[in-house]
């Protein structure tokens, strides 16, 4: 079974994804990164050209993909709820959420230097953006989310120790 992380831009996901496949010895992907790789173009070139509809194409597309595979560990991005199909598609696996308060959120993204050109504004930018997003996202990513792991005092080798608890509790590793 596959193990997604979701949660809002900044949340850890890729960083948790590779420490938890290391402790569970499994395999993990970054599905922006695959994304980018098969467009051969960065996501803000994908947004400049195709604008966000072109994005979440993709983005579904990859999903799908991923989600006929077994056994991977996926750090999705973080507008992965948005679409229906792609709810579903996350369900058929085990979803943890990372959560972080927007300030928390906004601190790690500018210290971030993969942000410019892996995260073009979805709205106005800035920290306004993230609050209003988090606002409107958050039931999506709680309707998907059979785990929550709040990590703004946590390092992402912490949330990776707690997912996995979580699945050797719910045998699902
Ligand atoms: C997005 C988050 C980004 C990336 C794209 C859109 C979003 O991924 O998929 O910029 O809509 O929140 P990260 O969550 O990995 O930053």
């Amino acid at each position: 079974m596959n193990i997604y992380l979701i949660g809002f831009r900044g949340t850890g996901k890729t960083s948790t994804a590779r420490l938890l496949a290391e402790l569970l010895g499994r395999r993990w992907i970054d599905a922006d990164a695959l994304l980018e790789e098969r467009a051969g173009m960065t996501i803000r070139e994908i947004f400049a050209r195709e604008g966000e509809t072109g994005f979440r194409q993709r983005e579904a597309e990859v999903l799908r993909d991923l989600a006929s595979q077994d056994d991977w560990i996926v750090a999705t991005g973080g507008g992965v709820i948005l679409r229906e199909e792609n709810r579903r598609l996350l369900g058929q696996g085990r979803v943890v959420w990372l959560k972080a308060s927007a300030d928390v959120i906004w601190r790690r993204l500018q210290a971030d230097t993969t942000t410019t050109e892996r995260r073009p504004n979805l709205t106005r930018g800035g920290l306004e953006e993230i609050e209003e997003l988090l606002q409107s996202r958050g039931p999506l990513y709680e309707t998907c989310a059979q785990l929550e792991v709040e990590t703004n005092q946590r390092s992402p080798r912490d949330v990776a120790g707690l997912v996995q608890a979580w699945l050797a509790d719910t045998k699902g590793g």
